[in-house]
Formats: structure tokens, C-alpha cells, sequence
């Protein structure tokens, strides 16, 4: 198994992306920590995960035979992300695998957009994977050896109207994963980024809510920019991309990133 004896923590992990991360290294043998807000925020139009999700999300990973926690954690403070990562420690000695994927979105203009939106989405995103970095990576020189993969999106490679806070995050994890994958490297820790196109997870169904439309509108607007249209882009592909880089086969790639988009970059935006 490629990630046998490994400890990943996937934050957001308790549903979406994350979690068909989660699975997809479990089989892979990895050990799993979720570390998810388990509450909804103000200004965010559709439900996060709650205890429940989690839960659930933990089971299926025992069900798998590998040992899981879940950790009620909002990326956006200190205090929580330094608090899961010492759990963590405490529990399974150390962590070689860090998703920075907790992530959330809301559609304003930024000619209308209150202070709060912009924030809730930014320290979510950019924040949430500065501090999650902060606290994971000092374990990570200790032990001469780790993998750091962040959740950035086709929105951090172009422009979204309505979603410039979202973007501005999406565009800020990909130049700090760079910078992270210099500071590290001679530390044998790799750090490096996914870009997924649409997929048709709890946040872009929170999104169509939002606007009102009806699943089969909302799927044709969101998947319009996919060159190729079927399979649709699922949470396993992004979860097959994270599960690549986590492992060794990808041992000689950093600071880079690997675009799931269906062909959606590769015309002009
Ligand atoms: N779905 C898409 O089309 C798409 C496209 C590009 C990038 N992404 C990215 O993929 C990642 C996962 O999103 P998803 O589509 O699976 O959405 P999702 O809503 O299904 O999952 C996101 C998870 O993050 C958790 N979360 C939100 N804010 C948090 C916080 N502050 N602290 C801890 N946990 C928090 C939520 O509770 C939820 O469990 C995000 O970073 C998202 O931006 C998604």
C-alpha cells in the first residue's frame, strides 16, 4: 500500500472533496484525522458540516479498518488549529500528510461586499492554510519528512464575477504553497496544490441554492467552462490527484500543481 503507517489530516474533511480524499488514502492505509468547523457561519448561503457529518465521515473510515478521528476545528483560529494539531500529536505521534481543504464561498460583488464576507471566505481559505502550515510543519522538519497539499481551485488560476474574495484565496494558496515549498524542501517536506473544476459537491449545491436554480440549470451554468463534459468531475478524482501527491510516486514534484478542470484552463477565460 502506498501509504502504510502514514497519518494524513484533511481538514474540511467531514464531506466533499475532503472526504474522497480521506477514503482514498485510508485504502492507501493511511491513518486519518478530519478536522472540521462543524457549524455554519454568518454569511455563508447553505449548511457546513455538522457533528453528525463528522461522525459519520469517521465510520466509514473505521469501517475501512484504519483508525480515524474526528476534530471540531475552525481553521480560521489559532487557538483551534494548535489545539488539533497537540491532539493529533497526543494520539497517533505524528503527522505526515496535511490537506489544507476546509473551504466555503459565498456570491457577492465586491462593490457590495460587507467586511464580514470577505472575511469569513478569506480566513477560511488563506488563513485557515497559513495556520494549519504554522502548526503542522514544525512536527514535520522534527521528523525530516512530510507532504503538504492544499485545495486551490480553477478560481485561483481566473477571475469569477461575484466571487472576487473567493479567487483572491484561491490565487493566495497557490503563490504560498510556493513559497512554503521553498522554505521546506531541504527539510524533505514536499508542498503542493489541486485546482479542481467544478464538482458537484454540498458547496456548489449551497451556491445554486443561493441563486435560486433548479439542479440541471445550475449544473449547466457551473460545468459550462469543462472542455470535456462526461464523466463528470467527481470528489474521487480530486481525491485521486491529493492521493498521488500525498505518495511517493509524485516524490520528485513541489511547489507545483495539478489542475482537475476537464480542459476548463486550458482555453482562454
Ligand atoms: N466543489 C467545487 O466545485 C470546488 C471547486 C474548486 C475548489 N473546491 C474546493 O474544494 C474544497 C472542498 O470543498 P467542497 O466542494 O468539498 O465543499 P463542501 O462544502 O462539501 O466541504 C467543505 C468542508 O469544509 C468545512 N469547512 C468550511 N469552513 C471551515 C472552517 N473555517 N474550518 C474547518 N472546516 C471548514 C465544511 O464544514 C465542509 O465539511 C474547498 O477548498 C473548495 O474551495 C471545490
Amino acid at each position: 500500500m502506498k501509504l502504510d503507517g502514514k497519518v494524513a489530516v484533511v481538514t474540511g474533511g467531514a464531506r466533499g472533496n475532503g472526504l474522497a480524499a480521506a477514503k482514498l488514502m485510508a485504502a492507501e492505509g493511511a491513518d486519518i484525522v478530519i478536522a472540521d468547523i462543524c457549524e455554519n457561519m454568518k454569511t455563508i448561503p447553505y449548511d457546513l458540516s455538522t457533528a453528525d457529518t463528522m461522525e459519520k465521515a469517521v465510520a466509514e473510515i473505521e469501517a475501512m479498518d484504519r483508525r480515524a478521528l474526528g476534530i471540531k476545528c475552525d481553521v480560521r483560529k489559532a487557538a483551534d488549529v494548535e489545539a488539533m494539531v497537540n491532539k493529533v500529536i497526543e494520539t497517533f505521534g505524528k503527522i505526515d500528510i496535511l490537506v489544507n481543504n476546509a473551504g466555503n464561498s459565498s456570491m457577492v460583488a465586491i462593490a457590495e461586499m460587507e467586511e464580514e464576507v470577505w472575511d469569513e471566505v478569506l480566513d477560511t481559505h488563506l488563513k485557515g492554510t497559513y495556520l494549519c502550515c504554522h502548526f503542522v510543519l514544525p512536527h514535520m522538519i522534527e521528523q525530516h519528512s512530510g507532504n503538504v497539499i492544499s485545495i486551490s481551485s480553477v478560481g485561483g488560476q481566473r477571475g469569477f464575477g461575484m466571487g472576487g474574495h473567493y479567487c483572491a484565496a484561491k490565487h493566495g494558496i497557490i503563490g504560498l504553497n510556493k513559497s512554503i515549498a521553498m522554505e521546506v524542501a531541504d527539510h524533505n517536506i514536499r508542498a503542493n496544490v489541486v485546482c479542481p473544476g467544478t464538482v458537484w459537491t454540498d458547496m456548489m449545491q449551497g451556491i445554486a441554492g443561493f441563486f435560486g436554480m433548479e439542479d440541471e440549470e445550475a449544473k449547466e451554468t457551473f460545468f459550462a467552462g469543462h472542455l470535456k463534459k462526461e464523466p463528470e468531475v467527481t470528489p474521487e478524482d480530486i481525491g485521486q490527484a491529493v492521493l498521488w501527491l500525498a505518495s511517493d510516486d509524485s516524490r520528485c514534484i513541489t511547489g507545483n500543481m495539478i489542475t482537475v478542470d476537464a480542459g476548463w484552463t486550458a482555453q482562454a477565460p
